[in-house]
């Protein structure tokens, strides 16, 4: 049996409900919950404790692939009550993902660029769709949204690559390391 830790029994208790006892004998979809969720944690909690050493750039790289890698196992996926339990999780990631850069690292960049922050409002206006689609396939997740799926799919693979090869890097480039502690620090603070 996997060794759960202290802390993430306590954080499914108190969000989900859910003890030890459920996750083994309980109803398919609380097994299901919480073996996403751990899934979910263990990445986390790899990503998190290396925060300190690690760039902006191998930070929010690998928070993308966390994503991506659960989108895509929704997207795989022909269970229904898996469908909604990754996409949960993915929704509540991005969501996460995207109020970290709106909130902490891109007013950071605007505040150098100034008036030559263009790509951040483009940035901006991309999460805004990925929010529109966060919604259209919360709405058909029963019945499926194909249309709506490939659309995500696309935007987030092509958002995720200008932040990759432009944003993110440039970041670790022009932003001195100190404030870079900062900003890394307050993504983890905001965690909790
Ligand atoms: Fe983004
Ligand atoms: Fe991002």
């Amino acid at each position: 049996m996997e060794q759960y830790d202290k802390e993430f029994l306590d954080y499914m208790l108190s969000k989900y409900k859910l003890t030890l006892n459920e996750a083994t004998n309980g109803t398919e979809s609380q097994i299901i919950t919480f073996a996403v969720a751990w899934d979910v944690w263990k990445h986390a909690k790899a990503i998190y404790s290396s925060a300190d050493k690690e760039s902006i750039s191998g930070f929010m790289s690998k928070d993308h692939s966390r994503l991506d890698s659960i989108f895509q196992k929704f997207l795989a996926s022909n269970n229904s009550d898996d469908r909604k339990q990754l996409f949960l999780e993915f929704k509540a990631g991005l969501e996460r993902h995207m109020g970290w850069e709106e909130n902490i690292l891109f007013p950071a960049v605007k505040q150098k660029l100034g008036d030559d922050s263009a790509m951040i409002d483009e940035l901006i206006m991309q999460h805004d769709r990925m929010r529109e689609d966060l919604t259209g396939i919360t709405s058909g997740l029963k019945t499926g949204n194909a249309s709506i799926e490939t659309d995500m799919e696309q935007l987030l693979s092509a958002h995720d690559k200008m932040e990759e090869e432009g944003i993110y890097p440039w970041v670790d480039d022009n932003i001195e390391s100190n404030e870079k502690i900062v900003i890394l620090s307050k993504i983890r603070d905001s965690i909790r």
